[in-house]
Formats: structure tokens, sequence, C-alpha cells
């Protein structure tokens, strides 16, 4: 429970006020001017013309709040439970692979302050980072685990079944991205893919059933596995009928990444999953693919009342959360904000950033009328013009 009072606001300023950076923009601005440019551009980028990256942002500036008077929000609580986890904020992270091209010591930094805010982490299979050592930063700190279905059903078992003993509280397994989408700042940049030089790999580097299925060790030589992992991770033969072995795979929750229609949503339901997260991966996928948002409600009404819908794809703002969770959603992650305070300042800047979002979504809240997240609801929206 937060209190608006003198102090909560004065902590508001006082995180705006700092030495960080105030904005997402300006975040980004200040990773760019750290980073070498294709680590840069491949956070950055999006598929092809970035049609779809643009739309995610101005989905959200087209939706208008109407905010509700006297309302007693005096006291409000952010904390939200999605499939058993519990966050303090109806926020989380979303999966980034690879994020040892933003800072050198990858994943780690993020999980620190995930744990210290206590917003769940979702750790990704391109991490750079093995899943149980990022357990091991974390301690009993909630965390989901992002699967990519690469094409070695023994080595996704082994991934999941690794989940499952260090804690990881869901499976995300991620449907738009079989194989990765067409982006052109990657391939300007000589067709930048970090896997090949060996980074992002070691949720495989630390697996004993991908160990096995190379001729030298990653010790000995990290690039054959890297070319390895390149030539595993394609599978668009997977279908819908595929997720019935996942289901009975696990007993921990499964969650699809990538619905963007209630067709898909009415599939996954089918299928066993017991949430979707409406998202187009940020605009990486497929350009001139739908936003995020403006699939949200179609996705919620086709999902019905109860059932766990989250969305990402754009989420900058406190207010962009409140407008997702208006429109359907159950709680939002968000991906590069979080990217930009790990390339700028390591943990601190992680948790800098997650907490100028939460307490921008707390006064907002506040403002608009809402004591918490489940309050919100199509009537704080105004038509779309
Ligand atoms: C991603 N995303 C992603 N998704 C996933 O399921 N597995 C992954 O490994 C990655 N890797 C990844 C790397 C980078 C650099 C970015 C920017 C994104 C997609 C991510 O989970 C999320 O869907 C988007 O980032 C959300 O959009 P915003 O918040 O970045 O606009």
């Amino acid at each position: 429970m937060t209190e608006l009072g003198e102090s909560t606001l004065a902590q508001a300023y006082a995180i705006g006020g700092g030495d960080w950076p105030v904005g997402y923009d300006a975040w980004e601005a200040a990773a760019r001017e750290k980073l070498e440019k294709p680590a840069y551009d491949y956070v950055a980028g999006g598929a092809g013309t970035e049609a779809t990256m643009r739309a995610n942002l101005e989905a959200f500036y087209r939706r208008r709040l109407r905010p509700k008077m006297l309302r007693g929000t005096q006291t409000r609580d952010l904390a939200t439970t999605v499939l058993g986890t519990a966050s303090s904020a109806p926020i989380m992270l979303a999966p980034v692979g690879v994020q040892s091209i933003v800072h050198p010591e990858g994943e780690l930094p993020v999980a620190r302050a995930a744990a210290a805010t206590g917003i769940p982490m979702t750790v990704s299979t391109a991490a750079s980072t093995s899943m149980e050592d990022i357990a091991a930063a974390m301690g009993d700190s909630p965390r989901w685990y992002q699967l990519y279905w690469v094409n070695d059903r023994e080595v996704v078992e082994s991934l999941v079944r690794r989940a499952e003993g260090s804690g990881y509280s869901a499976i995300v397994l991620t449907l738009d991205t079989l194989h990765i989408g067409w982006r052109d700042r990657d391939l300007r940049n000589s067709a930048f893919l970090p896997f090949l030089a060996g980074k992002g790999i070691a949720q495989f580097t630390s697996d004993p059933v991908f160990r096995s299925r190379l001729d030298e060790t990653p010790q000995d030589n990290l690039l054959a596995a890297g070319a390895k992992w390149v030539s595993m991770f394609p599978n668009l033969g997977l279908t819908w009928a595929d997720c019935a072995w996942l289901r009975q795979l696990t007993s921990l929750p499964i969650v699809a990444k990538g619905v963007l229609g209630a067709e898909d949503a009415r599939l996954a339901i089918e299928a066993g999953f017991d949430g979707v997260i409406v998202s187009n991966h940020g605009g990486r996928q497929v350009d001139g693919a739908i936003a995020a948002l403006d699939a949200l409600p179609d996705v919620r009404a086709a999902a019905g009342p109860g059932f766990p819908v989250l969305m990402d794809s754009g989420i900058r703002r406190g207010a962009d959360v409140v407008k997702a969770i208006a429109l359907g959603a159950d709680a939002v992650f968000i991906g590069r904000p979080y990217i930009w305070g790990l390339a700028v300042g390591g943990q601190a800047g992680v948790e800098d950033v997650i907490k100028a979002l939460v307490a921008e979504l707390d006064l907002t809240l506040a403002l608009v009328g809402a004591r918490r997240p489940g309050d919100l609801d199509g009537t704080f929206l105004a038509p779309l013009p």
C-alpha cells in the first residue's frame, strides 16, 4: 500500500531529480552515447521499415484517458499476482536476450534489480548467463523462464527441467520468433548476430544435452557452439498441435507470448496455455504487424474475463501501463526501457528505470481516480477519435 503524502511525492521527485536521465527518450539517448553502434542498433531496432515499432508507440499516443475526480485515492495498492507469481506492481521484465552486449555482467545486474524491487524477471533462452546463475543472483525473488522451442526436443526438455529445478515459476513460450525477423539495422552492421560470436548462448553451453551435440566443448570452440545454436534455432515447422507435448512435459503454468488476435487466443487456450502475452516482440519480427495495444481488446474479449492476459511492446510511461490495463491487460512487460537502464547504470540504472515507472504509474493511478490496477476498465478511456 502506498500513500501519496509528501514523502512519496518527494520520493518520486527524488527519483527524477537525481543524476539519472528522466524519461524514456533521455535514457535511450544516454545509452546510445555509451554503446557500440551494433549493440545499440540491435536493441533499438525493429523489423524492416520499423513501421510496427512506431505503431506500438502511436497506439499509446492515440488512446486518451478520461480521469475521474474525487474518488478518494489517498492510498493505493499496486501489488499484483499473475499465475501465482507476486509482483510489487503490474509490471514485469520482458525476456531480452544477450544482455552481455550492453553490460559486461550481462543479465546479473538486471536480476539483482528485479529482486531489489520485487518485480519479476523473465529470463531469456538467449541469455548470456545461465538460468542457474541468474537464479542464484535472485534468491527467492520471482522469476519466469522464456523458452525458445529450438528444433531439438531433447534440448527443449532439458531447458524446461532446469527451469523447474532452479525456481522459475512459469514457462513463457515465445511463438513469434521461430525464425529471427528481417532487421535492416543489423544487416547494415555487417549482419550483426551476436550468437554467431558465441554470445547469448549460455543456456546452451551450460546444457548437458546441447553439449552432447557438439564435437568439441564450448570452452575449446565457442564459435562452433554458436554455429550449432544458430542451426538449432529456426523451427518454423512448429504447430499448435505440438504444444500438447509441452503441456504434458511440465506442471508449471505455460504462457504463450506473441498472440495478436482472437483466433490465436482461442487456439492457445485450447492447447492448454494458462495465459497469453499480447506482443509483437517490440516490432522486431513482422514489419507491418498490428500494434500490440490495438490487438489487446480482441484478445481480452476472446479469452474472457478471468483468463490471464498480459501485454508488451511499447510500454514507456506510467500512463501506458494504465491504458493497457484499462484495455484488458492484467499486467504488462517492459523490454527496451530496462535495457537502457542496464547500459547506462547497471543494477542501479535498472532499479531507477523500474522505480520511476512504478512511481509514475502510482501517481497516474491516483490522478485518474483508481486505487488499484483492478479498478481500471474501459470507462477510464475516451473513445478513439
Ligand atoms: C527482445 N525480445 C525477446 N523476446 C523473447 O521472447 N526472447 C528474447 O530472447 C528476446 N530478446 C529480445 C532482445 C532485444 C534486444 C529486444 C529489444 C527484445 C522481445 C521482448 O521480450 C519484448 O517483447 C519487447 O522488447 C517489448 O517491447 P518494448 O518494451 O521493447 O517496446
